[in-house]
């Protein structure tokens, strides 16, 4: 019983701390807790939600963006993508702008918060857009 309870502790602890690397880490390429499935809700959701303000092609320039003052966050800024963190950018899509100290009208996306692997990866495609 012994032998097999202790690996099974240390499994659980170094799957946390990967977890929380996993939260604060630079890395986002091919994070292991987002799914292909994530990724596909995730792209699905940035055309049905995000593009309307941010853009297609993340730039801030969607057709919503245009009475929207301070416009919404262009992507590809690189001073922006330096600073910002992984977590601010999860928890500005979560609990809206209001939440990091940004304007109110990047709106919460509530629905998201029972779904980690889904905000993950929109994070990813958030990055991504800072890479082209
Ligand atoms: C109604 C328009 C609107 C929609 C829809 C919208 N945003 Fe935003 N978003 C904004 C605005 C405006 C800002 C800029 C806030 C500021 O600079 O004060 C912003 C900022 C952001 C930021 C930067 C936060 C930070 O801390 O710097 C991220 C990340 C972001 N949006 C992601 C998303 C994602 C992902 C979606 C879709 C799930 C989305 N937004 C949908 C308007 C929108």
């Amino acid at each position: 019983m012994r032998r097999i309870m202790v690996p099974a502790a240390a499994l659980a602890a170094s799957a946390m701390l990967a977890a929380v690397a996993g939260c604060t880490g630079g890395g986002t390429a091919g994070d292991a807790r987002i799914s292909a499935t994530d990724r596909k809700e995730a792209h699905e959701i940035f055309q049905a939600r995000c593009a309307t303000c941010h853009g297609q092609f993340g730039r801030g320039d969607g057709p919503g963006a245009v009475a929207l003052n301070p416009k919404p966050q262009n992507y590809a800024d690189a001073a922006w993508q330096a600073k910002v963190t992984d977590a601010e950018i999860e928890k500005a899509i979560v609990y809206g702008g209001a939440s990091v100290g940004k304007s109110p009208q990047m709106v919460p996306n509530p629905d998201l918060e029972v779904k980690p692997g889904v905000v993950a990866a929109l994070r990813e495609k958030v990055r991504s857009f800072g890479e082209q």
